[in-house]
């Protein structure tokens, strides 16, 4: 999408780190604005802050206020899906909970919104939706239980969605961060290669909406490692037991 002033833009999971930065950097654009993520305060603040943003308060897990907020929103151009939730978790410290609920969040939540939004779109054969998935959906990493196959799973649907919507006028991008400095990574005691601010990673964001491509991995050559660690047979990777 070239071209983004005073086209609608939905952003979800708007209320913190990336998305409150990306909300700013797409107002900057002249794009007009829906928010939503599930803190009130935090959206209304930051509506005060963007001229004619509005905040549609939901929580992505809820099917019924997915729809009835995607019913408020009306026209969109652009959905981009953000809300993401990340607890680092080991297999010996298993939590069936934690592992459903990030679950929920980094991937059935994407469904209900893509289900609510798609006709729409279908309709008109036109609009555009942006999911931003993880680095870590390359390839199992330590640490990532519930939040590694969750993103592989969003991975996975776009890399679908691509192939069954050529031809529709609808399009779908797949925005692959690396490591950024917010509360979701608050929590990870190990060293973060070029970790990013929300700032810099929301001008990723941007330019990959821009753009054609359907794939943007980033940092670079950050992103370029994890690939190549992907490709990798399993026995170069994981020796031993
Ligand atoms: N930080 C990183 O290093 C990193 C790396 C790769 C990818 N990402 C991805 O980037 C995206 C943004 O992450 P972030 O680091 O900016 O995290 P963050 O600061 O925790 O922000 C996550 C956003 O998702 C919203 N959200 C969470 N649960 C929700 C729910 N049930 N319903 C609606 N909204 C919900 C949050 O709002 P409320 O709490 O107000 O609901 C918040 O606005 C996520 O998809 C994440 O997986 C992050």
């Amino acid at each position: 999408m070239k071209d983004l002033s005073g086209k609608t833009c939905w952003l979800i999971g708007a209320s913190e780190g990336l998305g409150r930065a990306l909300a700013r950097q797409l107002h900057d654009q002249g794009m007009v604005l829906i928010l939503s993520a599930r803190n009130g305060a935090r959206l209304t603040a930051l509506c005060d802050e963007l001229s004619g943003a509005r905040a549609l308060v939901m929580d992505v897990t809820d099917p019924t206020a997915v729809a009835r907020a995607a019913a408020e929103a009306g026209h969109a151009d652009l959905v981009i899906y953000n809300a993401g939730a990340y607890d680092p978790m080991a297999t010996g410290a298993w939590d069936t909970g934690a592992i459903l609920r990030m679950s929920e969040v980094n991937y059935t939540g994407a469904v209900h919104v893509i289900g609510a939004i798609l006709p729409q779109f279908l309709g008109r054969n036109a609009g555009e939706i942006v999911l931003i998935g993880s680095l870590a959906a390359y390839r199992g990493l330590p640490g990532a239980l519930g939040y590694g196959p969750a993103k592989a799973a969003l991975r996975s649907m776009a890399e679908t969605m691509r192939h069954d919507l050529r031809g529709s006028g609808v399009a779908v991008k797949l925005v692959n961060p690396g490591f950024i400095r917010t509360r979701l990574t608050a929590r990870n005691s190990f060293r973060m290669p070029m970790l990013m601010t929300p700032e810099q990673a929301a001008g990723h964001v941007l330019r990959a909406i821009r753009k054609r491509r359907f794939r943007t991995d980033f940092p670079v050559p950050f992103s370029w490692a994890i690939r190549a660690l992907a490709t990798l047979p399993d026995v170069v990777v994981w020796r031993g037991r």
